[in-house]
């Protein structure tokens, strides 16, 4: 039985080297898929991710149709809100819905506080009966969003385009940010200790909306609390620390922490390399629109993105963001056949 620390992407995470680069990607398991929309047909989100038996068996579903070398928790980064009563809804047709979103010192203080290892057991059981199911075939990663994007989702009460609610809430409340980004960090770190406990072998933190930042209000406003989360994760467990729109914010992303710096399409990936320093690992960066090529095309970028990663240990490809819902699945599959296929040595 081949060890599990053996296993490309945990040797990737931690800089050593494998026999060929490892790939998963971000949403792997989703509505481009077929399984996930019959199901999805007859359960709504929450119910799924709640559900642990159904969200174990949507993780496992595209290491089996795909091939890719690590599996993901099938879960949201919001779920960890909902159990502070902020009224959180997955609307039919449209983003995530907050309906009490936080707008005041007084609203922080409102946030109900409670027992992470109780309240979001569903998530650790879905890890429990994943990692039960994988056996030792590829490890699972458990994720969470990061304090800044958590906190742009409870102010706003959705998503945004210019993040108004949450920078004047740091401009004009920031001891009431700084309260709010604290219970959001202490928060994140337990729920992806818990994840770990429960049998997660590497973990990912979202940042996905940092990239509106400021690089001034990012380390003021942001680092202290990213960096406390990756401070307090279980030692001896990869952190994947990942952004989009961050190219100017990238030796602020990598001061905050984490083993794995994950990018996005907007910058070339040994330009990031060498901004981080190559005593990091990457992840990343192919277009999520570049998988409506054609797979001859998808290979060819496939191809430029190894070469700029070669020579250096730490590499595990990625997209630069979620698969889109609209991909064809048969090109996801020639995706990461081709990375097997070009990075082998
Ligand atoms: O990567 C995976 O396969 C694991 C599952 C996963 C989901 N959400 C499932 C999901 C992960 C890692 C996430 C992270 C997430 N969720 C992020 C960070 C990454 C990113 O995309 O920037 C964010 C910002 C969210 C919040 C969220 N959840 C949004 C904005 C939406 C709606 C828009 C969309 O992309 O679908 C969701 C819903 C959601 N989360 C779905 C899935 C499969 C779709 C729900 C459906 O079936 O309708």
């Amino acid at each position: 039985m081949i060890a599990k620390t053996t296993h490309p992407f945990l040797a990737a995470c931690r800089r050593e080297e494998s026999s060929y680069t490892p790939v998963w990607l971000m949403r792997q398991a989703g509505r481009y898929m077929e399984e996930y929309r019959k199901l999805r047909a007859e359960h709504d989100f929450l119910e799924l991710c709640k559900n642990s038996e159904l969200a174990s068996n949507i993780t496992i579903t595209p290491v089996e149709r795909l091939g890719v070398d690590a599996a993901i928790i099938f879960a949201d980064i919001l779920l960890v809100l909902e159990p502070m009563g902020i009224g959180l809804e997955y609307a039919k047709n449209g983003g995530p819905v907050i309906h009490h979103p936080v707008r005041s010192g007084k609203d922080v203080d409102a946030l109900k506080e409670f027992n992470v290892k109780e309240e979001l057991s569903f998530v650790y059981e879905a890890v429990k009966k994943t990692c039960k199911a994988l056996k030792t075939k590829v490890p699972l990663i458990g994720f969470a969003g990061a304090p800044f994007t958590l906190a742009s989702y409870l102010i706003e009460g959705g998503g945004s385009r210019n993040y108004v609610h949450t920078k004047k809430f740091f401009y004009n409340a920031p001891e009431a940010w700084k309260r709010m980004m604290e219970r959001l960090a202490k928060v994140i770190t337990e729920y992806l200790n818990c994840q770990i406990a429960a049998g997660a072998e590497a973990v990912q933190l979202f940042d996905s909306w940092a990239g509106c930042l400021t690089p001034p209000d990012y380390e003021h406003f942001v680092l202290p609390y990213s960096k406390a989360v990756i401070d307090g994760i279980t030692p001896g467990t990869p952190v994947i620390h990942f952004s989009t729109g961050t190219a100017g914010l990238l030796k602020h992303i990598r001061a905050a922490g984490g083993d794995v710096v994950g990018l996005d399409w907007r910058m070339n990936l040994d330009d990031a390399w060498k901004t981080v320093g190559h005593d990091i690992a990457i992840q990343g960066n192919l277009d999520p629109v570049a998988l409506f090529a054609s797979p001859k095309d998808i290979k060819a970028r496939v191809g430029e993105i190894l070469r700029r990663a070669e020579g250096h240990a730490g590499h595990i490809f990625n997209l630069g963001h979620g698969v889109l819902p609209e991909t064809p699945v048969d090109h996801v599959i020639a995706l990461v056949d081709a990375v097997h296929e070009l990075s082998s040595r």
